[in-house]
């Protein structure tokens, strides 16, 4: 199938894993510490907003598209967003949003927010929100899938396969927001200010919120120990945020493209391991 604008080099069809989350102890489900699971529980309470958003926000330009292979990649990228946000939003009504009400408030914030945000602001500002969205989950899944011992050692079974499967199919739809970006003439300008914009009104004051929020009802919100792990989890070696601090500045460079960093094998590589169970 031909298109102009399209770059994924991936098909993306996975099948949606059947987890069941009964045996799953929230504060301390990855390795058994408190600072890994909640700084990914912060990330499981944030991201369904984001991806349903994402849809709202794309459906209606369908009829605008043209481009039948990016159509089509979009169209999948909203089934995929939607499991993830379907199957995300059952772990934190189980195990969440039980044991830490508060998130409900947040999260219904941030609901708010980002519908006044698709409704004033432009529509291009307002797509490139999710391009640079996508960009951070692949980075995040990009380093995540290739050292999975760094981040998720010791982790209860069925919590690393829902981020291993989120995971891949971020990957593999990571150029579809850039695409369209692109297609509705969506310029670098632009590109920069909706990473801005994700970073200092979405990302850093979402995730902070709910961490300080987490600790304090774990009661390790003091604790100078909680402090120094998390430096470590994100800073030090093989850490979150250091991992994936290279990608992050590759967004800024102009000739950007999401698939110049190959994710092929790691796709491929998951296919193999779940076709082989
Ligand atoms: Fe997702
Ligand atoms: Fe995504």
């Amino acid at each position: 199938m031909t298109s102009t604008f399209s770059t994924s080099p991936v098909a993306m069809s996975f099948p949606i894993p059947n987890l069941v989350f009964d045996d799953c102890n929230p504060q301390r489900w990855n390795g058994g510490s408190v600072v890994k699971s909640q700084f990914w529980n912060s990330m499981s309470s944030l991201l369904p907003n984001i991806e349903f958003c994402a849809i709202r926000s794309l459906m209606p330009l369908m009829p605008q598209i043209d481009d039948v292979k990016l159509h089509e990649e979009v169209l999948l990228f909203c089934d995929q967003e939607n499991a993830h946000g379907t199957l995300h939003s059952r772990y934190n009504r189980e195990h969440l949003h039980t044991n830490y009400p508060y998130l409900k408030n947040i999260e219904s914030w941030e609901r708010h927010c980002f519908s006044w945000m698709s409704k004033f602001l432009p529509r291009r500002l307002f797509l490139s929100l999710f391009v640079a969205v996508e960009h951070w989950t692949a980075a995040f899944s990009q380093h995540g899938l290739s050292k999975p011992e760094a981040w998720f050692a010791e982790s209860d079974e069925t919590m690393f396969q829902l981020w291993e499967w989120h995971a891949v199919e971020e990957l593999a739809h990571k150029s579809v927001c850039y695409d369209v970006f692109r297609y509705f003439k969506g310029g670098y300008l632009t590109q920069v200010a909706g990473m801005l914009l994700l970073l200092l009104f979405i990302m850093l004051p979402g995730i902070c919120l709910r961490l300080g929020y987490l600790f304090a009802k774990d009661k390790v919100w003091w604790h100078l120990r909680t402090y120094r792990e998390l430096a470590i989890y994100l800073l030090g070696r093989d850490g979150v945020l250091r991992c994936t601090f290279k990608d992050f500045l590759s967004f800024f460079n102009p000739r950007f493209r999401p698939w110049d960093i190959d994710s092929l094998p790691l796709i491929k590589a998951y296919l193999t391991q779940i076709s082989a169970v």
